[in-house]
This record gives structure tokens, sequence and C-alpha cells, in this order.
């Protein structure tokens, strides 16, 4: 189940007129009166909301949570998967997760994922590099250099690193549409070829001098062993072609 949909007018600040959707379920009751947030993005797996006050983001996986005991397995899961990606990036670059366990109008027990809303925040796959100063340019390549750098070594101790790409979808329906068979040469070629570090959703510029650049996605990779053997390999090789994109593109 996911939060219901409802259109009604927007009656904050200056978005006085335009039109805002509330999703609305009891799951939202740890942090929200009326029970009804405003959906602000969603990723490759989940959907992301603002709290009213604009303070923080409250993240939900509709193909997470179930009785009380898997969601409180998976929630410890995500913390200390998330603890682990934001101390290898150090606070320079990485945000707080909290977790709580809510349940749905459905019933079910999810994970509540809330963190700090980056509201002035672009993420770099929206970024118009070209706007930016060289010095700003150089700036944001060296940062980017040295993710990469404390995501590698990261790998190398423990076998994991957070996903630095990312992806986003407007709903469920698209998110199913990309995973089917009939999407995956264009996932595999927006994979290896299309985005590099620099078309980042995961990542996203900030106007924090003390937090430049921030990850928003804690993630970690649900499969096999195998599978991410495989996959973070393919990741390390791309890291190489992204060196190369951030020296070229921002003289880094
Ligand atoms: N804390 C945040 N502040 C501002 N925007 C955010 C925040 N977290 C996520 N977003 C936006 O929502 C998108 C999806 O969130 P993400 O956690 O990456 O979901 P997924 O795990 O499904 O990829 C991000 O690409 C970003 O644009
Ligand atoms: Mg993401």
């Amino acid at each position: 189940m996911r939060p219901s949909a409802q259109m009604h007018p927007h009656g904050r600040g200056d978005n006085v007129g335009a039109t805002m959707t509330s999703y609305i379920d009891v799951v939202f009751a740890p942090i929200d009166r009326d029970l009804a947030l405003e959906r602000v993005a969603g990723g490759n797996e989940t959907e992301v909301y603002r709290s009213d006050d604009g303070r923080y983001v409250a993240k939900l996986k509709g193909e997470l949570g179930g009785s009380l005991d898997a969601a409180l397995a998976q929630a410890r899961e995500m913390r200390a998967a998330a603890d682990g990606f934001a101390a290898c990036l150090g606070p320079s670059y990485a945000i707080p997760s909290h977790y709580v366990l809510a349940r749905e109008n459905s019933g079910r027990v999810q994970v509540l994922v809330l963190q700090p809303f980056l509201c002035d925040a672009r993420a770099l796959s929206a970024l118009d590099y070209r706007a930016l100063t060289p010095h700003e340019r150089r700036h944001l390549g060296a940062h980017l250099l040295t993710i990469i750098r404390r995501a590698e070594r990261l790998y190398r101790t423990t076998g994991s690193m957070p996903d630095l790409y990312g992806r986003t979808s407007s709903s469920h329906a698209e998110r199913r549409r990309n995973r089917s068979l009939r999407n995956l040469p264009r996932r595999l070629w927006s994979f290896l070829v299309e985005r590099t570090l620099l078309r980042s959703h995961n990542l996203m510029l900030t106007n924090d001098p003390a937090r430049p650049v921030a990850l928003v996605d804690y993630d970690f990779v649900r499969r096999g062993r195998l599978y991410k053997r495989v996959y973070f390999l393919v990741r390390r090789l791309l890291f190489y072609r992204d060196r190369v994109a951030i020296r070229l593109a921002l003289g880094a």
C-alpha cells in the first residue's frame, strides 16, 4: 500500500495558488498531526515527502515493511549501512538518517527514514555546469574526486559502498516500467554510458560551506554475493571514466 493522494491548493508563502499533492496515511503519524505530507521527489525505490515545516524529508519504500519483526530487522540493517556510509564520507558529504517504525493504513509496519530536507540543494543531474564559475567548477570537481576516493576506500575494507549515482522516477508505475525486461537495454545504456557522476541524482550541491556536496541516498545493495561482486566491479571501473569526465568538465 502507498499513501493515498489528494490534490489541494497550496496555501503556503510564495506558492499560494499553486497546486500541490498531499499524501495521506497514518504512517506519517510520528511526524505529522494531520497525516498528510507533500511529495517532493521519487527515486529508484523510494517516495520522498517533506514535513510541513520543511525541515525534514520522510522516505518510504513500498517494497519494504511487513510485520513488526521484519520491519525492525530491515530498519537495523538500513541504519547499520547508512552509519557506515556516512562515517566513510565524513561530515562534509554526509547527512544524518533516522529510522522510525510506523504502521500504515494497510496494517503493515513500515520503515520511515527521516533526514534533514536540503531544500536549497540541487541534484548534480539538474545542475547547469556552465552557470558555475571556473573556481566553483574546480572546487566541485575536487569534492567529487574525494567522494570517489572515500567510497573506494570503504569498498576495499568492507566490500560495500554507497550508490553515488541514483535514478529518479515520477511514480510507482514508472518504477515498475523501468524494471521490465523490455527496458533492460535502455537501463544498461543509461547505467554504463549516460549516468556519469556529473549527472548524479544521489549527490546534491548545497549552499552550505560546511557540507558543500551531500549524499542523500544511503541504501545498500540487497542482492547476493556474486551479484554484488560484479556490480561493484563495474561501478569501480566506471569511477575511472568518471575521474576523467570530472577532470575534463570541471578542470579539477
Ligand atoms: N534529504 C533530502 N533533501 C532533499 N532532497 C532529497 C533528500 N533525499 C532525497 N531527495 C531527493 O529525492 C530523490 C530520491 O531520493 P533517494 O533517497 O535517492 O531515493 P532512492 O533510494 O529511491 O534512489 C533524490 O534523488 C533527491 O532528488
Ligand atoms: Mg537515489
